[in-house]
């Protein structure tokens, strides 16, 4: 048997499925396609996460688009963070090019341009279903990780949360986040340290400062209503057919503070609100995550220690995380060593540094008795990738230098009128888009204060009118409720918003 011939069986037999798997393309030996050697990746082992690397222009974006239609086609849902804008393209079929047919024939299956269904959602003013969540729904403890608190001021804001909770008072955006705390530095100073302990101003003051530093980053665009529902990530079309959802995310290169909150948000809703999957043999949802390295940038280590942790769990729900960037360095080892499916675009050896690294990715592959991988990583073409999966039994299939099939849709993004047509025959649009803001903290709070001061003033006159009469009663009245007897800390703790907080349960279970 020819080398060429083993090489197929080889790939055949470690790339065999019993269920559904998505086709990549197929091996290359030498350099050279070896038709119908196909790289297919197992449906059931796609809640493994994944990562897609290589240096700008390989292929990555596509790579992506090519795993996010395929699961389409199988009935998967996915999530697509854009944050080039250049995945639009999706709702439209491929145009098709020569070099595209060229390159199915090499892999040996058919091309196939078409569609897929689209939703365009974003976390700002661009035009989209808007993504939003409400304080309250964060919780405690995740507020103040993302904020980046010190642990005392973390437990004022475990304060001012059960404050709200007992006085029905909802914490809906960052207005009324500030406004509490206001409140609780001035009118409601006294009144708080009765029931709840002492909140020093200083501490005030500066979770107050954090509060307007995320909302610079835009992070009063994501907080209040109308608070996305994660099973409206979940539908399937008329031809059950996923839906490709896609976070526009162009305008947040620069506020890696709001992405990284928003990301914890969003996996976090999902993990305690899916349901703890089975051995289904199928993901519920496929998150993507493009310009990866973007979440890891600024986030602190607090930020970075609950995304490890809810990678790791988040898992068990069917949801598999992809990453996709330049380096596989961008990605934390402990996320990066959790990683089942990894697809490496080629890398550039320009510098020492450059080589070191590649060394280093090389290292991290399944050793092979037909690539020298150091090699074949600066070797690639454009859209090949060197491909590890895992098998059905959640073993590492065998490495191969993969000519990765083309994208079906188009690799262009839509034209604006196209764009516009899309999100205008959105049915999520008209559920998500209304503008409310409806009576929370911040009004009430107000209120409160306006009551009180109208009744200052009126006590003033009374007790000026008294005072001529030369009344000897001064009394007040007070109609404060009981003080409580149980300790501040207790109260916290068994206060509804701290037990709804899921990260505080998450950070529990990982120690
Ligand atoms: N699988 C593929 N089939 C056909 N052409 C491809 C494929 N992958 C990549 N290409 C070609 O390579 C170009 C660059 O690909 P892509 O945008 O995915 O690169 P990238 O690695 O994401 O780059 P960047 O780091 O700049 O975002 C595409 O516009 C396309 O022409
Ligand atoms: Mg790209």
């Amino acid at each position: 048997m020819s080398d060429q011939n083993v090489f197929f069986d080889y790939i055949n037999e470690g790339y065999k499925t019993k269920g559904d798997a998505l086709t990549m393309g197929a091996a290359m030996l030498d350099g050279t396609t070896v038709t119908n050697a196909l790289v297919r990746v197992p449906l059931k082992t796609m809640n493994r996460h994944g990562l897609i690397a290589g240096a700008t222009g390989t292929g990555k974006t596509k790579t992506l688009q090519v795993l996010a239609e395929n699961l389409s086609d199988a009935g998967v849902p996915v999530l697509l963070m854009d944050m080039k804008g250049d995945l639009s393209g999706i709702a439209q079929p491929s145009p098709g090019h020569p070099k595209i047919d060229e390159r199915h024939e090499a892999i040996g299956i058919p091309f196939e341009p078409k569609k897929f269904p689209v939703e365009i959602l974003s976390l700002s003013e661009q035009d989209g279903v808007r993504l939003r969540a409400t304080v309250s729904e964060f919780g405690p403890v995740l507020i103040s990780r993302i904020l980046g608190v010190s642990e005392t001021q973390a437990g004022i804001i475990s304060i001012l949360f059960k404050y709200c909770d007992d006085n029905k008072l909802p914490l809906l955006d960052l207005k009324d986040f500030k406004k509490i705390l206001q409140y609780a530095m001035e009118e409601g100073k006294a009144e708080i340290a009765k029931e709840y302990g002492r909140i020093s101003p200083a501490s005030a003051g500066a979770i107050l400062r954090k509060i307007v530093e995320l909302e610079q980053q835009g992070g009063d665009l994501f907080f209040g209503e109308k608070s996305f529902d994660t099973d409206d990530l979940l539908r399937v079309d008329e031809n059950g057919r996923g839906y490709i959802n896609i976070v526009r995310l162009t305008d947040i290169q620069d506020k890696p503070k709001l992405f990284s909150t928003f990301m914890l948000c969003l996996l976090a809703e999902i993990y305690s609100t899916f349901p703890e999957q089975g051995d289904s043999g199928r993901p519920e949802l496929i998150i993507f995550i493009d310009e990866a390295h973007l979440i890891f940038k600024e986030a602190s280590d607090a930020l970075l220690d609950q995304i490890e942790a809810i990678v790791k769990l988040i898992r068990s729900k069917g949801v598999g995380l992809y990453f996709v960037t330049q380096n596989p360095t961008d990605v934390p080892d402990a996320v990066l060593s959790q990683l089942g499916l990894k697809v490496q675009h080629a890398l550039r050896a320009f510098t020492a540094k450059d080589r070191k690294a590649i060394k280093l990715t090389a290292e991290n592959y399944p050793l092979s008795d037909y690539y020298k991988t150091d090699e074949v990583l600066t070797s690639l073409g454009i859209g090949e990738a060197l491909i590890s999966a895992l098998n059905e039994k959640g073993i590492p299939t065998p490495l191969a230098a993969t000519l990765l099939r083309a994208p079906m849709s188009r690799m262009d993004v839509l034209e604006d009128h196209e764009l516009e047509d899309l999100i205008g025959a959105s049915k999520l649009i008209k559920k998500y888009n209304k503008e409310v803001d409806r009576e929370s903290a911040y009004e009430l709070l107000n209120e409160k204060i306006e009551k009180a001061n109208a009744e200052e003033a009126k006590e003033k006159a009374r007790k000026e009118r008294e005072e001529t009469k030369r009344s000897s009663s001064r009394r007040r009245s007070s109609s404060r409720s009981r003080r409580s007897s149980r300790s501040p800390i207790e109260k916290v703790l068994t206060s509804p918003t701290v037990i709804r907080s899921v990260l505080g349960i998450l950070t529990k279970l990982i120690k």
